[in-house]
């Protein structure tokens, strides 16, 4: 292994710049050449790599987005567009490659090792933390303090006008950044897609808050709830209580962006640096991620198939802490 390149795809997350840092400084310090790929598999594609030394990744630990930019690019589940990117690499003599992404960027990989063999280990950024193998996500974090943030200060105007809020979170088919923000937030309900929920039991929380004279009612919503989203649910509890003024606040992209948390920073850094040291050692078609606070190989298949459960207790604390 002499020249490894790393890139970022899928939705970015803060903390994918500490990573590609971590990466890059780890191979200089293995003696390995490094590049970055801009915009993830599209620009694997189109041959768009970048040398990357020491200096190229100077006061990017600390900042949002990814500096290597990230695309969706569906054409990589077509042969002839991974072609294009093996060959691409062959030409810039790489050996190995390091993924910062999500499940579809796991996809990705596995189908360009499964073609050609060119050794892989992801990273796994997402802020959703719904990946098998790591107990957390870069980007995770900051995204349930930045919702945590938005829920806060929702609750001060709620409370002010004795309203009741909807806040719809994001999370694709996941509930971890609604689960953490709405228990964080002091959320009155939390609805999830893993917990199977009803209208009827939206109604009977709403009306237990008005027993109890609560000045404000927030109910935070999975973007993946099984009911429907937050604007249909919040509809359907108007028709049921006419009288209760209801709002509705989708939080969306600002939860992607912003300044890392330190937990994401130093995650994203040990995750970078064991993706090298992995390549190295002859790992590929892995993910490296963090189990009980230790570094952990799992398969891309696990990770991208395998289910992350949910802890549903945490609902039961919502129960509890609600009394
Ligand atoms: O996977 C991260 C995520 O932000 C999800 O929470 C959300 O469903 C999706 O990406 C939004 O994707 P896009 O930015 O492409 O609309």
């Amino acid at each position: 292994m002499k020249k490894i390149a790393v890139f970022t795809s899928g939705g970015d997350a803060p903390g994918m710049n500490a990573c590609v840092r971590a990466v890059v400084r780890a191979a200089l310090y293995n003696g390995l050449e490094v590049v970055g790929i801009r915009r993830g598999y599209r620009g694997m594609a189109e041959a768009d790599f970048i040398p990357m030394e020491s200096h190229s990744v100077s006061d990017i630990i600390g900042k949002g987005g990814t500096i290597l930019k990230s695309a969706r690019f569906d054409e990589f589940r077509q042969k002839e567009w991974r072609q294009k990117a093996y060959d691409n690499c062959v030409k810039e003599g790489i050996d190995g490659l390091v993924a910062i992404g999500g499940n579809g960027t796991f996809t990705g990989a596995k189908l360009l090792m499964e073609d050609f063999g060119i050794p892989t280990i992801g990273c796994p950024g997402t802020i959703d933390n719904d990946l098998y193998g790591t107990d957390y996500t870069i980007g995770f974090d900051t995204a349930v303090n930045t919702a945590l943030d938005a829920i806060d200060k929702i609750r001060d105007t709620a409370a002010s006008h004795d309203r009741v809020f909807f806040v719809e979170v994001m999370g694709r088919d996941a509930g971890f950044i609604a689960m953490q923000s709405g228990i964080g937030g002091g959320a009155e309900d939390i609805l999830v897609p893993e917990i199977p929920d009803s209208m009827d039991n939206v109604i009977e929380s709403l009306k237990k808050g008005g027993d109890k004279e609560k000045p404000s009612h927030i109910i935070v919503v999975a973007e993946g709830e099984g009911i429907g989203n937050a604007h249909f649910i919040a509809q359907k509890a108007k028709e049921a209580m006419p009288n209760l003024d209801i709002r509705v606040s989708n939080l969306g992209h600002v939860q992607r962006g912003g300044s890392p948390s330190a937990i994401d920073r130093i995650l994203a850094s040990r995750m970078g640096i064991a993706a090298v040291e992995g390549l190295i050692d002859g790992k590929s078609n892995v993910m490296a991620g963090i189990i009980d606070d230790k570094v952990a190989f799992t398969s891309f298949d696990d990770a991208i198939n395998k289910k992350k459960d949910l802890d549903v207790e945490l609902n039961k604390m919502v129960e509890i802490l609600n009394s």
